[in-house]
């Protein structure tokens, strides 16, 4: 239910806002003016799962418009949503009735770079690949890869604490992270863009705005810690019998190529044989294996991380760990064995809906939940190859080396008969293993109600008494996790 408490949109809004931003910056629907661009890409998330109706979307172009925005919006109590690249998967970057929209997009300038400590600064809205293709000319890397680094800003990044491909090698964004510029509601302007990577002065409140989800600030800038890029880089994907064998080869990758090792992804069989059936492509190995994985090795030099590599292979093949592999042998293999795991998440949008569960597991029994949830599904009647059965399928991928399995369930349609069988079946399970309900995506609205199962009463009433302070009216992304 829309909150009361929240003022509707007036004419009088809509004119301070074209005269602050200009008019192709107020993007505005239904009152005095006319749409000036089509607002739905605003007001629904990648998934087409959710979808808002906000008739106001606006695109500042500094840090002092974002302040004024927010300071007007908080005197005249207009809820908004903060909005980066819209590639979340929780539904946290749209609204849910007529939140206002404030979309980062025009504050994407590079603030600076010390090609010396490898410290970045950027604009909120500088979108992610964009970011890193302007560190590779600098021998640099921005420590955070993703599927969707072409859409996705390094401020929604940040504000969702995302994880990513290498998250195993470069560690989380709380650490690399130095500072951030953010905007409160009230406009106060927290201007906390250290470059230091060590600073041991009182609490650290940049903190809070690194996967806050855009609940008590908008994020304008960040400053992060990018290391050297590595000259060399090699991948091999291969075929496994069981995910007792993907942890063997997982413990032997980090044996053998230990301070070389960059990414340890898994796939399994099925999230592969969709991939290739929606791609129309033969995958890079032949057979049906239940596990696939992918490892990627980045050091300085090719030949000697190559033949790593390739030794690490011949064991595993050996020791009958791994059945059957492949090493990239340029560039252009490279991406295409990336794009095996990449390209899953799209991959899995193909027939309508998709259920994703993203979860931190004790690795032993990672994948055991896919095999659990499948057999419920099919119990209950529900998954099948025609079309009157709604599920396609159940999957699992993710971030071995995290410990971070991505649980997918690709539907025809948004079912709510599948859902009553997930919910709070999938929550409850990784509950009782001590696992986390969002390992990497967050909680926006699609998790709201399952925070439970991972947080004690006691740090949701904090979190509240933290989103209390610095949002008194609650304007900000409101209706989502807290
Ligand atoms: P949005 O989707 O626009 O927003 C996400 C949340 O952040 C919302 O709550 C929004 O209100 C808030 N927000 C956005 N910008 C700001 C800001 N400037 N200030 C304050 N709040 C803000 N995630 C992973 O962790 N690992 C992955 O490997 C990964 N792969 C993905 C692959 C694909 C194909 C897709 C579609 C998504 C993937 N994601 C992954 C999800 C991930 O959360 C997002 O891709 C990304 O981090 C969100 O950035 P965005 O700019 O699109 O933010
Ligand atoms: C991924 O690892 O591919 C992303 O987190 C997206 C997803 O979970 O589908
Ligand atoms: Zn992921």
């Amino acid at each position: 239910k829309r909150d009361s408490s929240f003022g509707g949109l007036k004419d009088e809004h809509v004119k301070y806002f074209k005269e602050l931003l200009g008019a192709e910056s107020a993007v505005i629907d239904g009152l005095s003016q006319d749409a000036t661009e089509d607002l739905e890409p605003f007001n629904s998330d990648w998934m087409r799962k959710y979808r808002g109706h906000a008739k106001v979307v606006l695109k500042p172009k500094s840090t002092e418009q974002v302040s004024k925005i927010l300071k007007y919006c908080n005197d005249n109590r207009l809820a908004v949503v903060p909005q980066g690249g819209n590639t979340g998967l929780v539904g946290g970057s749209v609204p849910v009735f007529d939140e206002i929209v404030i979309n980062l997009q025009r504050m994407n300038n590079i603030r600076s770079f010390d090609e010396v400590s490898g410290v970045l600064v950027a604009d909120a809205g500088v979108i992610l690949e964009v970011a890193d293709n302007f560190l590779a000319e600098k021998n640099h890397i921005f420590p955070l890869d993703l599927g969707a680094k072409g859409s996705c800003q390094i401020g929604g990044n940040v504000a969702t604490n995302a994880g990513g491909l290498r998250l195993l090698r470069y560690g989380s964004l709380h650490g690399n992270v130095l500072g951030i510029e953010a905007v409160l509601p009230d406009g106060t302007v927290m201007n906390d863009l250290s470059k230091l990577r060590k600073n041991n002065t009182g609490y650290d409140l940049k903190q809070l705005f690194i996967g806050g989800e855009g609940t008590i600030g908008i994020i304008t800038g960040i400053s992060i810690f990018c290391p050297q890029r590595s000259q060399a880089q090699n991948v091999a994907y291969f075929g496994l019998e069981s995910f007792e064998k993907v942890q063997q080869a997982f413990v032997e990758a980090k044996n053998q190529l230990s301070e070389i090792l960059s990414a340890f992804e898994l796939m399994d069989g099925r999230s592969q044989r969709l991939l290739s059936i929606v791609k129309e492509s033969k995958l890079p190995i032949e057979g049906e294996h239940p596990f696939y994985c992918l490892i990627e090795t980045s050091g300085s030099n090719t030949d000697h991380d190559g033949e790593k590599l390739e030794k690490f292979l011949e064991y595993v093949m050996e020791q009958e760990i791994v059945s059957d592999g492949v090493l990239a042998q340029d560039k252009t293999q490279i991406n295409e064995l990336w794009a095996c795991r990449e390209g899953v998440p799209e991959t899995l949008s193909h027939w309508g809906g998709v259920y994703k569960y993203d979860l931190s597991i004790p690795i032993k029994e990672l994948y055991t939940l896919v095999d659990d949830t499948r057999e419920k599904l099919t119990k209950a009647g529900l998954v099948g190859d025609d079309d009157s059965y709604p599920v396609v399928d159940v999957v699992g991928y993710g971030h071995m080396g995290d410990s971070n399995l991505h649980l997918n369930i690709p539907t025809r349609r948004f079912d709510k008969a599948v859902e009553k069988e997930l919910e709070p079946f999938v929550y409850e399970w990784v509950a009782k293993r001590n696992g986390s309900i969002s390992a990497e995506h967050g909680l926006g609205i699609a998790k709201k109600d399952f925070i439970g199962y991972s947080r004690t009463e006691t740090m949701i009433k904090l979190m509240k008494q933290i989103k209390d302070l610095y949002d008194p009216n609650g304007i900000m992304n409101p209706y989502k996790y807290i």
